[in-house]
């Protein structure tokens, strides 16, 4: 069963149409993620899921209950989370601070107090930063803030914005190894990511958008052995380094 499912989803802003008829489902437990050039429409498709971009036409089930016409706020309260990706934290609140706003639905605050001690277990880097202002963190530690706030209103799927930007290898395969602990406790992960070639490593399935639409769909390491479409449209050469023809 999909625990999300958007089909035929056309979206964009005011009178702008961007995507155009893509279609992307995740199943409990696995993690789908959306590749593309820059511009191709990869943040405005996973806003259209979450209530925050305009959606033309489509339809949205969550546990194959519609939520086309849903708002942000009722998609967290029925499960789906939301990482941006850009200004993900909250810069003057500390670690602790932003993981109690991540809670806001949640009134009872022995919960939030036990949440926040899952999260600590989770993110021990968090916790030997609880009380820095978010703004001074470093890179990976802010991205693992906004993934740690969306996990605090306990997601069953989580929608994630490039969270690997300008992390350094290293710190990127961190965030990664914490994504999979995430997928392993049965949250799907709808990871949209610049960094191409780690997230198809990481992901049961892809999607390839391109000016808008979806040109390829399929197991995500098939997309990373079809050469062509990793000339083309990806930027990635055999050795992972970037083809001449490269969009991004
Ligand atoms: N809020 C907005 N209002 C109007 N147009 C927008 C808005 N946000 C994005 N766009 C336009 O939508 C198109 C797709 O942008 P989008 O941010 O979805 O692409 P992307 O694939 O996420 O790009 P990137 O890899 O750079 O993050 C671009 O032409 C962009 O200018
Ligand atoms: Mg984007």
């Amino acid at each position: 069963m999909f625990v999300l499912e958007a089909q035929n989803i056309n979206a964009g802003y005011n009178d702008a149409i961007i995507v155009r008829d893509v279609t992307v489902r995740a199943k409990e437990g696995e993690i789908v993620t959306i590749v593309g050039p820059n511009g191709s429409g990869k943040s405005t498709l996973i806003k259209s899921l979450f209530g925050l971009a305009r959606l033309f036409s489509g339809k949205i089930f969550y546990r194959e209950k519609e939520i086309t016409k849903a708002t942000p706020w009722e998609a967290v309260d029925l499960g789906l989370g939301y990482v941006p990706q850009f200004n993900n934290v909250f810069i003057n609140l500390t670690v602790a601070e932003n993981l109690e706003m991540g809670a806001y639905l949640q009134g009872n605050r022995k919960i939030i107090k036990q949440d926040k001690e899952m999260i600590y277990q989770m993110f021990p880097e968090l916790y030997a930063r609880r009380k820095a202002l978010a703004e001074n963190l470093s890179g990976g530690e802010r991205q693992m803030l906004a993934i740690a706030r969306a996990m605090m209103a306990h997601p069953k799927t989580l929608l994630l914005d490039e969270p690997l930007a300008f992390l350094s290898p290293k710190v990127a395969n961190l965030v990664l190894t914490r994504l999979l602990d995430i997928k392993n406790q049965g949250t799907a992960i709808v990871l949209v990511e610049q960094n191409t070639r780690k997230a198809l490593n990481l992901a049961d399935f892809g999607y390839l958008l391109v000016e808008g639409s979806c040109i390829w769909s399929g197991e995500a390491d098939q997309l990373l052995a079809d050469e062509e479409m990793n000339y083309k449209f990806l930027g990635l050469n055999q050795e992972g380094g970037y083809g001449e023809k490269a969009y991004n």
